[in-house]
């Protein structure tokens, strides 16, 4: 019998295990009721008195033997399994998603690349100015609504501070700080006291365009707009103007481009009238001229204006304002590597 404990506790000294599954089977195999242990313990019975002593602590260091084994084996296991998380370097790295850019940035960035090509170059404005450079130094009459707190956001009690309600009072600076001849285009956040919707928001972006030097004409300003049409709608985009008013410019004009989606055959998004309208227009008035300190009887010139938002819902087909400044990944994620 003695040679019976020796053998087994060889055998337990020998095990190895890989799995909590394995351990248990060990456990099993010799400690539990029907076990090896056990099994030399039924056999004890039989064992003559003068042996019983020398036999029985052999059982009883074996058993404890197979007990201090398999608390060992649990310990590798579970510095084992610890080990293999720590340190498995094959294992593949967490993905992180680059973003992407906002369909506004990627529009302006697009437009000021094409007035770039003409030679203007871009200035930028602060977002909150003076009365001055908003309306006053525009030729905005006393009495004119856009001064009116229902349009502006004004910063303080002092109707002097208000926020931009558009970037040409960034040509304004412009103006009385350059020399003619003068390009600038100038893109720039913009704020007005409008209820937001899908067509209207509080604040939206604007580019600008400015071109002051001696005899700059109405043709320079049709020709520039149709080459801008084209590099941003495509070739066979054509352009009208409609007169309207503005108190920066004389004559004012809105310009519309063909529909680049029925290529002018009408649908909905043309309203099917064939055309979009994209900006507004002028040559400066005189009077801006000279409340910038430009004598308008050496130099013209002639402005531009445009909402970012509303390009891009062209160019896009994106039927909600909203959504721009919802930063919703959804609606981000489609404008991956568009640019
Ligand atoms: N500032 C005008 C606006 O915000 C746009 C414009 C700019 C029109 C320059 C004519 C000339 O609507």
């Amino acid at each position: 019998m003695l040679e019976r404990i020796k053998e087994l506790q060889k055998e337990i000294e020998e095990r190895i295990v890989k799995s909590a599954e394995e351990l248990e089977e060990v456990r099993i195999k010799y400690l539990s009721k029907k076990g090896e242990i056990s099994r030399l313990m039924d056999d004890f019975r039989n064992v003559s008195a003068d042996q019983k002593k020398e036999i029985g602590a052999a059982i009883n260091t074996l058993k404890n033997f197979a007990l201090d084994k398999i608390s060992l084996l649990k310990e590798g296991l579970a510095e084992q399994t610890a080990e293999t998380k720590k340190l498995d370097l094959t294992l593949p790295g967490d993905p992180m998603k680059a973003g992407t850019r906002h369909p506004i940035s990627i529009i302006k960035n697009e437009i000021l690349e094409i007035f770039k090509r003409l030679g203007f170059v871009i200035s930028e404005g602060p977002e909150i100015e003076d009365d001055w450079h908003v309306f006053s130094a525009l030729n905005f009459p006393e009495e004119h609504p856009a001064r009116d707190m229902q349009d502006t956001f004004f910063i303080t009690r002092n109707p002097d501070i208000l926020l931009r309600t558009h970037t040409s009072s960034v040509q304004v600076h412009d103006m009385e700080t350059m020399q003619p001849p003068i390009r600038t285009v100038t893109p720039g956040r913009v704020f007005r006291n409008e209820a937001i919707s899908y067509r209207a928001h509080c604040m939206f972006h604007q580019i600008e365009g400015l071109y002051i030097d001696e005899n700059v004409s109405f043709a320079d300003l049709k020709q520039t707009l149709l080459y801008f049409a084209r590099e941003l709608f495509g070739e066979k985009s054509e352009i009208r103007m409609r007169p309207s008013y503005f108190p920066f410019t004389e004559p004012s004009a809105e310009v519309d481009v063909s529909c680049s989606i029925c290529g002018g055959k009408g649908c909905n998004v043309c309203k099917y009238s064939g055309w979009l309208e994209i900006l507004g227009c002028g040559m400066v008035d005189p009077n801006v001229l000279e409340a910038s300190g430009i004598d308008s009887k050496k130099y013209t010139g002639f402005a531009f204006g445009m909402g970012i938002e509303r390009i891009a819902m062209l160019k896009y087909g994106i039927n909600d304002l909203r959504l721009y400044f919802e930063n919703d990944v959804r609606f981000l994620n489609q404008f991956e590597g568009a640019n």
